[in-house]
């Protein structure tokens, strides 16, 4: 029989079945009273290797196999410490320890690279599923004041105007002076102007853009000029200080004022159906002679009477009239050769009347739930 000690013999008896066990107890026999460091070694190797291997990992699925393939229920440090047992007695502290000190080392190892590849790990794995359908950005809206004023516009294409534009911050000159509002003129007053400097105002109306387009071209002229404008009222609902026009300009040789209430009928009918009325009434302005108001037969209780035409049947729209020879004079036309007609109209009121606005200013409040509507 081989010499062998206890110890060594149990080992023997245990490694029936299990084959790392088959060449631990192998190199036990043959390394005889070296078993034991072996077995530390052992423990060693296993250590440094599976520290070598988690610091080299990136992942955190990589991880888990390595403990598994050491500290698992079959896991390599898992054999050695099964198999402390079965070394000499005194000896098995050393062992031991050494197979807990591994164990220790393996385990901290693990934490501390799966805590730093957590972020990682976590922000591609928890956020972005790829197979997802894509986000759309909301995409917004069309404000009504926009919706309106490219309605107006098209309608007015369709007639033949242009569109052309002008300065919100305004010289006094197109303002007033060149549309025949002398400087001392009481018209003035209706104004509520925002001055600026001496000579410099906020546009009350578009009606300067009239000025400027006639002074850059000859007849015929057919243009249309919407845009903001500005006045100091007393704030209600139907008045801002800041509000929308769309002046309109046709001058030509032979322009009546038929073609005024022609197309001002046809562009109300476009925009509000077939059964709209329109009413001249006279009234004044410094740059229109004659001058009128023209109203629209009321669109929400066609013409009976209701909270929106304040009981009257009609919508105040704005004014019109022939353009003044003395604003010719400004512009060097011939009044004997050339009439025309202008108008103005509120942008905002339209939006009101056209789309169930009760206040001008929900413009201004950029509120969600009117402008997502
Ligand atoms: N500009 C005038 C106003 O705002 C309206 C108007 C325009 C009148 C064109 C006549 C011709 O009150």
């Amino acid at each position: 029989m081989l010499s062998i000690g206890q110890g060594r013999y149990l080992f023997l008896l245990d490694w029936i079945g299990t084959p790392l066990s088959f060449m631990n107890a192998f190199r036990f026999v043959i390394y005889g009273a070296e078993g034991t460091g072996f077995m530390i070694e052992r423990a060693e190797t296993i250590e440094q290797n599976a520290l070598e291997e988690i610091n080299q990992t990136a992942d955190a699925g990589t991880l888990e196999e390595i403990r598994v393939k050491y500290m698992g229920k079959n896991g390599l440090l898992t054999q050695v410490l099964r198999s402390v047992g079965q070394a000499a007695p005194q000896d098995r502290p050393r062992i031991g320890q050494q197979v807990n000190k591994a164990k220790q080392a393996i385990t901290e190892s693990l934490k501390a690279r799966r805590e730093a590849l957590a972020p990682l790990g976590k922000s591609a794995k928890a956020s972005i599923d790829y197979t997802l359908p894509g986000r759309r950005p909301p995409l917004g809206q069309k404000h009504p004041l926009t919706l309106i004023r490219e309605e107006v516009t098209e309608i007015f294409h369709e007639m033949g105007f242009g569109v052309v534009d002008g300065p919100e911050v305004e010289l006094d000159y197109y303002n007033f002076e060149a549309l025949n509002f002398p400087s001392d003129h009481p018209a003035r007053d209706t104004q509520d102007t925002f001055h600026i400097g001496d000579a410099i105002v906020l546009r009350t109306h578009t009606s300067p853009v009239q000025i400027r387009t006639m002074e850059k071209q000859q007849p015929p002229v057919r243009v249309i000029a919407p845009g903001r404008t500005y006045r100091h009222e007393n704030p209600d609902a139907s008045h801002a200080f800041t509000f929308h026009q769309c002046e309109g300009l046709y001058v030509d040789k032979g322009v009546t004022m038929a073609h005024l209430k022609g197309d001002m009928t046809y562009f109300a009918r476009r925009l509000f159906g077939k059964n709209v009325q329109v009413r001249f009434s006279p009234d004044f302005f410094p740059f229109t002679e004659p001058s009128v108001q023209y109203d629209f037969s009321c669109v929400a209780c066609s013409s009976r009477g209701c909270k929106i035409c304040k009981n009257t049947g009609w919508l105040e729209i704005s004014g019109a009239g022939m353009v003044d020879p003395a604003v010719f004079g400004f512009v060097d036309y011939d009044p004997e050769v050339y009439t025309g007609y202008a108008f103005g109209m509120g942008l905002d009121r339209l939006a009101m009347f056209k789309y169930g606005i009760d206040s001008i200013h929900m413009f201004l409040e950029n509120d969600l739930r009117l402008l997502g509507q």
